[in-house]
């Protein structure tokens, strides 16, 4: 059996196991906290609709801005009023995604590595996001806006760069100026762009990103927004008056929460704070992992046939012209930084099948750490003996259940990177060398590790992607099963079901 090495109680396991205490509940892959990144750009969309139509009737001045946006809400509850609500709704739940998001990234130890340029790229993400909330609230210039102007104003005093205090613009009336507006307008529009253009490069490393929840989801983010938006509405508050200071403010914590502590303590305390944090977010790539196991190309297998390009999860593989083949011909080359040592590769090159009499298997593009000729070898040395014949064989994933656990006397389980690594052929060899039957055992969907992997098994055994397992293999000798980290009775159901030649239900 391959030694991969077993996970530890870490509050990555416990976050695993939340994810599938709500996988569960939320049936159909639609586990929230598995798409945080696609919530996040549904929420992005529904801003930016929402957003265009708060901007035609807006009026870019200081007495314009609050008359404008006050006269929708009362003269036009729908669909201005509601639009408008919805827009408020949706940034609030933006910064929650995108913050959840990242703590999500973190406590899965997903900021260094070949991770790096994805976390690095969303740090800036979370800023911008920030300031076009907050900047949001200025352009309305209520008595809301007001405060949060010149709270802003008064924090950004304290950035020893900055040549001329901010806070003047905003000591009275005329300082107020609707040239300001026009300012305050094109952060709150240019800031958005930026961030779409900065969503662009954090998804530079991600192959098929995930952009769009799955419909339920989907349909349950707009639903609660929408709902939100008709039972609260959200009303302007009295127009700004720079001679009188803001008080009982209906007040927006989730966007607005620096304000009251630096109220609290002091704007420079909270500067520094955020100072603070960012710098330890964009250290947190800097930390030195064990090194992580990269894809090899072998140029004598490889036949550029571009698979392996298509289903690596990180864009790791590019090909380029073959240096010892006949001209046209190319090769798989692979970019260690990208490469996260998945495997999944391997499991899509044609050359990866078992059946080849070759001595030693090599595939196109492998694992030297954990190569597919091991798992061959050792999948025939556990079935070799006469005693071994009819033994289950069971494929796992070593970031998912632990497939060790199901092992007896008839059960013998493989551990893998990801079962992504696994080339269908290999289903097909074990029932050749003697196995009665077959689990592979996947992370559900969202949980994978790698993305794609168990995504690209479930299609390769299904035979909806290449290579896929040939159809004379029985269905009944052969199961799929979807099961996490921790999540070993599934597994064991899945054993014992297919031991008793039942039909186990599947989750993707
Ligand atoms: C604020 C807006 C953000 C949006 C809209 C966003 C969106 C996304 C999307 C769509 C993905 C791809 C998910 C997939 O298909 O697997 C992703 C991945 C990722 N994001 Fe974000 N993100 C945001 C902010 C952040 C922040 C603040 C961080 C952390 C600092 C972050 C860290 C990451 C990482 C590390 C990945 C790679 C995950 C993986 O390799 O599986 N993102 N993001
Ligand atoms: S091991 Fe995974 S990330 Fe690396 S090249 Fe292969 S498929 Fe891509
Ligand atoms: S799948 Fe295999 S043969 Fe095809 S390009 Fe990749 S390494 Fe080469």
């Amino acid at each position: 059996m391959m030694a991969l090495p077993a996970l530890r109680a870490t509050p990555r396991v416990a976050w695993m196991r939340l994810e599938r205490i709500l996988a569960r509940v939320f049936a159909s892959g639609a586990n929230p906290l598995a798409q945080l990144g696609a919530v996040a750009c549904l929420l992005l969309l529904l801003l930016l609709i929402s957003g265009v139509y708060l901007y035609v009737v807006f009026e870019p001045s200081a007495t314009g801005g609050w008359r404008s946006i006050d006269t929708l809400s009362r003269q036009q509850p729908f669909p201005g009023g509601w639009l408008r609500s919805m827009h408020r709704y949706a940034a609030d739940g933006f910064l929650l995604i995108a913050v959840l998001h990242l703590l999500r990234e973190w406590v899965l130890g997903r900021s260094t590595g070949f991770r790096r340029a994805s976390w690095l790229t969303g740090v800036p993400l979370l800023v911008f996001v920030y300031i076009s909330a907050i900047g949001g609230f200025w352009l309305n210039w209520d008595k809301l806006g007001q405060y949060s102007a010149v709270a802003s104003a008064e924090l950004l005093d304290h950035v020893p760069l900055l040549a001329a205090s901010l806070t003047r613009n905003f000591v009275n009336a005329d300082a107020v100026s609707d040239r300001l507006f026009s300012l305050l307008v094109f952060i709150h529009l240019g800031v958005p762009l930026l961030m779409l253009f900065g969503l662009w490069f954090h998804l530079q490393r991600i192959h098929r990103p995930t952009m769009v929840p799955v419909r339920s989801l989907s349909l349950g983010v707009i639903a609660t927004l929408m709902l939100l938006a008709a039972w609260l509405p959200v009303s302007s508050q009295a127009p700004a008056d720079m001679a009188v200071a803001p008080t009982a403010l209906a007040f927006d914590w989730i966007l607005l929460h620096l304000h009251p502590l630096a109220d609290a303590t002091s704007p420079g305390v909270v500067l520094v704070l955020v100072i603070f944090v960012l710098l330890i977010l964009l250290a947190l790539p800097l930390r030195i992992r064990a090194s992580q196991p990269v894809a090899v190309v072998d140029p004598g297998n490889c036949n550029g046939c571009r698979r392996c390009v298509d289903d690596c999860p990180y864009v790791a593989i590019t090909l380029q012209p073959h240096p010892n083949a006949k001209p046209g011909m190319q090769l798989a080359v692979v970019a260690a930084n990208r490469c996260a040592g998945c495997g999944i590769c391997a499991g899509s090159c044609p050359s990866a099948t078992p059946f080849r009499s070759l001595q030693r298997l090599a595939p196109g593009i492998d694992l030297p750490q954990h190569p597919l000729d091991t798992l061959r070898r050792q999948l025939h040395e556990a079935l070799s003996q006469a005693s071994d014949k009819g033994k289950i064989v069971v494929f796992g994933c070593a970031r998912g259940a632990r497939v060790a656990a199901v092992e007896s006397h008839d059960v013998v389980s493989f551990s893998l990177p990801c079962t992504g690594q696994l080339p269908p052929a290999f289903v097909e060899f074990a029932l050749r060398c003697g196995a009665s039957r077959v689990v592979i055992s996947a992370c559900s969907n969202g949980t994978c590790e790698f993305r794609l992997g168990s995504r690209w098994t479930a299609e390769r055994l299904a035979g909806s992607r290449d290579p896929h397992l040939r159809r004379h293999v029985p269905k009944s000798r052969y199961r799929l099963v979807f099961a996490d980290v921790g999540d070993e009775p599934s597994v064991a159901m899945a054993v014992r079901a297919i031991r008793d030649d039942r039909v186990v239900g599947v989750r993707p």
